[in-house]
């Protein structure tokens, strides 16, 4: 598994993060687009980039850090190339998605948030409005309803082959 704190940047990575900032007039409040646009740039939000950005918008690095903690869209470390989006709203919920995601992740002995030694990246997403089929889940963009361990099984084979 990949720690987010041992991820290291892509090369270039603070560069591209400056230039982003350059991009939205360094204003603060494009604060969430800039780390949407380096998410989209990098694939994920590297912590070594936190400083530019917090330096071109003058913020300090604790609200640069925070925002990024507190948005679960932004990747602290790299996905691997399958990732299973496991919702955890309320109507999951009440269809027993905690249990799911807790099995789901011991069985890749991961935490939520984090990736396979095989490479499958389990992230929680609030509501894919797909409600009627929970627990729902989404692996590599497709929808997979009334998500039991085994039908996600099925979906990470089928996104590998
Ligand atoms: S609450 Fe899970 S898809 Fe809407």
């Amino acid at each position: 598994m990949i720690e987010a704190e041992n991820a290291p940047p892509p090369a270039g990575a603070v560069a591209e993060a400056t230039a982003i900032c350059a991009r939205h007039g360094n204003d603060p409040a494009a604060l969430l687009e800039i780390l949407h646009d380096l998410q989209e740039e990098t694939g994920f939000v590297p912590e070594a980039t936190l400083p530019a950005i917090a330096s071109a918008l003058n913020l300090s690095r604790a609200e640069v850090h925070g925002v990024v903690s507190f948005y679960h869209d932004y990747r602290r470390a790299p996905a691997g190339p399958v990732v299973v989006k496991l919702c955890r709203a309320e109507a999951c919920q009440s269809m027993g998605a905690l249990a799911l995601i807790e099995t789901v992740c011991a069985a890749r002995g991961i935490k939520l948030g984090g990736t396979s030694e095989d490479g499958v990246t389990i992230e929680p997403v609030y509501c894919l409005g797909n409600c009627a089929l929970a627990p729902a889940a989404m692996v590599n963009g497709r929808l997979v309803g009334r998500a039991d361990a085994a039908r996600l099984d099925t979906a990470v084979r089928e996104a590998r082959s």
